[in-house]
């Protein structure tokens, strides 16, 4: 049979993706190692097994222990995999800046998840690590995973990250570029490639904000500014980054981080979390400049589907303004709209009596009722105007709406851009937006002010 004994045994052994569309026009080749498609959809599962596997060695986790962690996720998920599969408890240490999906996984593998707010300095008592090393003194039969320290995470990449890049590239890399959390991949990985080829280059991507790149550069700490991007960056040195296996270090900003991201998986299908944005882009800057011949490497750090309610929402990206401009389209001021829980359309049929039509209209507390036929708009019962025919004519309320109705309200395709639906307001109250041809709701001036 061709089978596994445990999840255990998929991990490592990602392939290695050449990137064909986002890197027209380069003469240098770009690859992907997809570390996404770890069981635990990280880069990080590497090292929850090889921490664990060195702590049982040592004698530091004995059966029935618990493993506490601080973590941005991913690596709680690599060691909750692990402790799942051999028999340990885990509790983790989270900040508020990590998706929910992260929390939500890590407790669907019977992890404890404590969070704390990610403004908390590092000299706090609520700072996460901080937060751990408490839990890990205060719990009986405990074992601190400590990823930013042990040396188990970057061996974990010297074992086996540098080895499979460099049989997959047949030695030929010539640039490795990846991400610096705890410092794991590059060094373990970055050491790996150097002790084969000492000409290879080693670069890391780091979040503006974050003080690896001014450290790298002049020695000097300083103090760390927020970013948005989970996962990477610091505001304190860390032992795991072995800086004497980096050449150089590229900042990133959140906006170009997560529409790059964005991009790889439209464009090359390749679906990643907002770290491997900041990757790429720098993998990109680093590629430009080289010849044919070149062979540049960089790490999808993790799956997109743990950001699905982050970067890989419109309405997320909109809300932090950070959505490229081309992106603020018709489809994306409704969805804000309806997101609220307001009712998706109410319309009126050209037959209806007006008096039921008004009814509808306080029910529903709205001031514009279009009327809707066979998909077209046929024409509109507005408020402010009927009551003032009323009052003149108070029978009309026994007509039929197609009787009274004025002009139709103009369609506008939800793909348009939203200056397409502000030209019209400039004319009509509100525009009815069509999805595949379909009427599906409607933008008052009121709901676009709002969005814009
Ligand atoms: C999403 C994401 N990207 C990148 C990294 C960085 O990896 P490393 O800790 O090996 O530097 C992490 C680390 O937790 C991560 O969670």
């Amino acid at each position: 049979m061709n089978v596994k004994n445990n999840i255990l045994e998929l991990f490592g052994n990602t392939p290695l993706i050449r990137l064909n569309k986002i890197t027209k026009g380069l003469k240098a080749e770009v690859y992907a190692k997809m570390e996404s498609m770890n069981p635990g959809g990280s880069v990080k599962d590497r090292i929850g097994l090889n921490i664990i596997l060195d702590a049982e060695k040592n004698g530091l986790i004995k059966p029935g222990g618990t493993i506490i962690e601080a973590t941005s996720g991913n690596t709680g998920i690599g060691l909750a995999l692990a402790a799942a599969v051999k028999g340990y408890k885990c509790i983790f240490v989270m900040t508020d800046k990590c998706s929910v999906e992260k929390v939500r996984y890590l407790k669907a593998l019977g992890a404890d998840v404590i969070v704390v707010p990610s403004t908390a300095k590092p000299n706090s008592p609520e700072y996460y690590v901080n937060t751990a090393e408490r839990i890990a003194r205060e719990t009986p039969n405990s074992f601190y995973a400590t990823q930013y320290t042990n040396p188990s995470n970057p061996e974990a990449h010297y074992k086996t990250t540098g080895p499979e890049i460099w049989e997959q590239t047949d030695g030929r890399i010539t640039h490795f570029v990846a991400s610096m959390g705890t410092g794991g991949t590059i060094s373990g990985t970055g050491r790996f490639l150097k002790e084969k080829n000492p000409s290879v280059k080693v670069i890391g991507a780091d979040p503006y904000g974050s003080i690896f790149k001014t450290y790298k550069e002049s020695g000097i700490v300083i103090e760390g500014t927020p970013y948005l991007v989970e996962g990477i960056g610091q505001e304190r040195i860390v032992e795991n980054v072995h800086f004497q296996y980096i050449d150089e270090i590229i900042n990133i900003s959140d906006k170009d981080s997560f529409n790059m991201s964005r991009r790889l998986a439209r464009e090359e299908g390749i679906f990643s979390g907002g770290s491997t944005g900041t990757v790429l882009c720098a993998a990109l800057k680093v590629a430009r400049e080289l010849d044919k011949g070149s062979l540049v490497v960089f790490t999808v750090c993790d799956t997109g589907e743990r950001y699905l309610s982050k970067h890989h929402s419109d309405e997320w990206m909109r809300e932090k303004r950070l959505l490229e401009k081309d992106k603020t389209t018709v489809a994306l001021a409704y969805q804000t709209k309806i997101s609220g829980g307001l009712p998706r359309l109410v319309s009126a049929s050209p037959d209806e009596i007006l008096g039921d039509a008004l009814r509808k209209m306080e029910d529903y507390n709205i001031s514009y009722l279009p009327v809707i036929e066979s998909n077209k708009s046929l024409g509109l019962i507005d408020e402010a105007e009927i009551m003032g025919k009323l009052l003149d004519s108070p029978d009309l309320s026994n007509k039929t709406v197609g009787e009274v109705m004025s002009d139709p309200l103009p369609v506008v395709d939800e793909s348009e851009d939203i200056k397409v639906a502000i030209t019209n307001l400039k004319k009509s109250p509100a525009v009815l937006v069509s999805e595949y041809g379909n009427i599906v709701g409607i933008l008052t001036r009121y709901d676009v002010l709002d969005f814009v």
